[in-house]
């Protein structure tokens, strides 16, 4: 068997808050296999975006281990880590988090620039996710210049910009009509699995979670 592209053991998440102390996750176990797309359900407050932030290496604070394609987090520098975070992960939010002052094809180049990939393979490589994404007549437009399923498109082609080994996506069609969500994500999927990246996506859509490989709920703290 292949090496996991994620996996926990015992992860532990608690907030203090007013002299009290939450205890959000409360010793998550999960592995995710190379290409594996899986769903993460849980009602709202059960930690599905800690949990997300936690295996992004977005901040500390974590007992337990996370290991990415099978280096523990823990052990990582901070250069190791925002390594990790370029190379290794893609990030899709609920509201895109695009930069306004840049068009489609240049937010989908930037973060392949940062990795250092030549300025002709990155605008080759954004032009043809974005085309596959129906926007090739959309390059130059920016942000604000877009539709909210147009803009959480680009949020999928940068993404997967630098060829992840794991996309995280938090509600990546939460903030669309049902209409839309159902097409965008239909879009995800496909060209998720065309790249062979494996994804974990947090959403509290049942009939989206039922189209993935996997699906992972959160209650209690626990996943089942
Ligand atoms: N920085 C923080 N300080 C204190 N409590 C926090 C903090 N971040 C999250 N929490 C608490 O942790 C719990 C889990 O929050 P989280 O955002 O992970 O839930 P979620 O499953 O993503 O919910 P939703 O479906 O509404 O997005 C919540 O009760 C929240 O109030
Ligand atoms: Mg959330």
């Amino acid at each position: 068997m292949s090496e996991a592209v994620l996996a926990t053991t015992g992860l532990t998440r608690s907030f203090e808050q007013g002299g009290e102390t939450i205890h959000v996750l409360r010793g998550v176990n999960l592995s995710i296999a190379p290409g594996e797309i899986v769903a993460l359900l849980g009602p709202s407050g059960s930690g599905k975006s800690t949990l997300l932030q936690a295996v992004g290496l977005l901040e500390g604070g974590f007992g337990g281990s996370i290991r990415i394609t099978g280096v523990e987090a823990a052990q990582m520098s901070s250069s190791e880590r925002t390594a990790t975070r370029r190379d290794m992960l893609g990030f899709i939010y609920q509201f895109h988090h695009l930069l306004p002052d840049f068009n489609a094809i240049e937010n989908v180049v930037l973060p392949q620039l940062v990795k250092g990939t030549s300025r002709a393979d990155a605008d080759a490589r954004a032009s043809e996710l974005l085309t596959t994404l129906g926007l090739g007549h959309r390059l130059t437009h920016r942000p604000s210049q877009l539709s909210g399923g147009e803009q959480q498109r680009v949020a999928v082609a940068r993404a997967l910009a630098n060829r992840p080994a794991l996309i995280l996506a938090d509600e990546p069609t939460g903030n669309l009509d049902e209409a839309t969500a159902e097409i965008v994500f239909g879009e995800f999927l496909r060209l998720v699995r065309q790249e062979g990246s494996a994804a974990v996506v947090a959403t509290h859509n049942e009939r989206l979670a039922a189209r993935m490989d996997r699906v992972l709920r959160l209650h209690d703290g626990h996943l089942s």
